[in-house]
Parts: C-alpha cells; sequence; structure tokens
C-alpha cells in the first residue's frame, strides 16, 4: 500500500508513521508514506495557498492551483491516473471499518487535507473521488483525520498485525463490540477475573464472549445492535 499524502503539516504526518504497528509496517515496506507539501505550490514567493472567500464570511479557502499542482505531483510519483483521491472534510460519508477494509485493497491512495475554512469547490469537484469525515465534530485541519483512515486501513494490510486473527476477532468484525478481556493477575483490586475464563473449557469461553459481546454492544450503541440482529434474524 503507498499513501500520498497533500498536506500543510507534512512533518506531523511522517512523524506519527514511526511509531508502533504503523512504524513497523512502513520499516517493513508494508507500506509507503510520502507527502506533498501544498506550499511547495504555493502561487507567489510569500508561500500563499489561501485567499478570501467570494460572497464574503469568516476565514480563507484554500485556492485551486495549489491544491491541484500538489495532486499532480502525488499522482506523478505514483506513476497511475487512476487512483483514489479521499478528502478529508466534516461534510462527507462517516468512516467506517467497510470503509476502512474498502480502501486497504487499493494499491495506493491520496490524501487531502484541507485547512482555513475549507477548499474551492471546482478543485475538489475535479480530482476527489471520496469525501470521508471521521464524525460529527469540527477539527481544525484534515490531518488527525487523515492519520486516522490510514491507521484504521494499514491494521488490515494482510502481515501488519502479527497474528492474522486479530484483525477478525476485534470490535466492528462482525457487527458487535468486543468482548471485555483479562490478563494476570487473576485479582486486582477485589476485581477478580470471571471463573469461565480460567476454566479451560474453549466452547463455554466463546459462548461467554459472544454474550458479552451482545450485552455490550446492546447497551453501547443499540444502533449497531439493532442492525446486527436485522442481519442474522435473531430475536
Ligand atoms: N476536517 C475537519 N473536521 C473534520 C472531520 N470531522 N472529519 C474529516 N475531516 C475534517
Amino acid at each position: 500500500m503507498r499513501f500520498e499524502v497533500l498536506t500543510l503539516f507534512p512533518g506531523l504526518i511522517r512523524d506519527t508513521f514511526t511509531t508502533g504497528i504503523t512504524g513497523r509496517a512502513v520499516a517493513n515496506g508494508l507500506v509507503e508514506l510520502d507527502t506533498v507539501d501544498i506550499r511547495d505550490f504555493a502561487v507567489n514567493d510569500y508561500g500563499s495557498v489561501d485567499d478570501y472567500t467570494y460572497g464574503g464570511g469568516a476565514g480563507m479557502l484554500m485556492m485551486c492551483e495549489p491544491v491541484y499542482n500538489a495532486f499532480l505531483e502525488a499522482r506523478r510519483r505514483i506513476g497511475s491516473e487512476r487512483c483514489r483521491v479521499i478528502f478529508l472534510t466534516p461534510s462527507g460519508q462517516t468512516f467506517d471499518e467497510d470503509m476502512a477494509l474498502e480502501f486497504s485493497k487499493e494499491e495506493s491512495l491520496i490524501f487531502l487535507c484541507g485547512h482555513y475554512e475549507g477548499i474551492d469547490e471546482r478543485v475538489t469537484d475535479e480530482i476527489v473521488t471520496d469525501r470521508v469525515s471521521v464524525g460529527d465534530y469540527v477539527l481544525t485541519g484534515g490531518e488527525l483525520p487523515a492519520l486516522v483512515v490510514m491507521d484504521a486501513v494499514t491494521r488490515l494490510i494482510p502481515g501488519v498485525l502479527g497474528n492474522d486473527m486479530s484483525s477478525e476477532s476485534e470490535s466492528f468484525n462482525n457487527g458487535l463490540l468486543e468482548y471485555p478481556q483479562y490478563t494476570r493477575p487473576p485479582k486486582w483490586h477485589d476485581r477478580e477475573v470471571p471463573e469461565i475464563l480460567l476454566s479451560g473449557d474453549h466452547k463455554k469461553i466463546e459462548q461467554y464472549r459472544m454474550r458479552q459481546a451482545r450485552r455490550r454492544t446492546k447497551d453501547m450503541r443499540p444502533d449497531l445492535y439493532e442492525e446486527y440482529i436485522r442481519k442474522r434474524g435473531i430475536f
């Protein structure tokens, strides 16, 4: 997988992908991460990439030309004209695990991170294939959302998680939240690990975990639970 990120803060993107599982994915060559600094394509010697909004209104907008030229640079590096361009915006489709799985099957992805009050609509209309939001709140820029999407996609790439099973059993993989888990010691602050987990009876443990996952989903995310019941025809 190759990520190309169009951003005004390339350091933020690159630094985040140097640690942990994502850092290892880069070190192992499973992920290639590159940034294009949109300011390198400023329209003047002052480094301007933004301007006032036609029709009035607070704040500045990122201009078409710097964004477009940054995009052309990313596409040149990828060497293909057919690559999804993901624009991070609160007015996009809400990101979820299904979307992460779909993105993880691509060979390369270009991310466009906006700043100020947004980006001139004409350039996003011309280059963007997917408008993605990470939730119903407004952040100061698209870098953190891009990192969220890249992280979720990276862990789905075969070989990134040491144990291939662990991306499968986690929350959202069967439409349920994850069951509670415990490690040693068996008793901590008067709180005991549920006895059944110490029993060694794998069938019973599996049934117990399933019950816990269903209960947790019903309590925490009734919307997901309803969908789970509907899909399976369970009542
Ligand atoms: N940019 C600013 N806020 C955002 C959000 N919630 N999701 C994606 N991009 C954003």
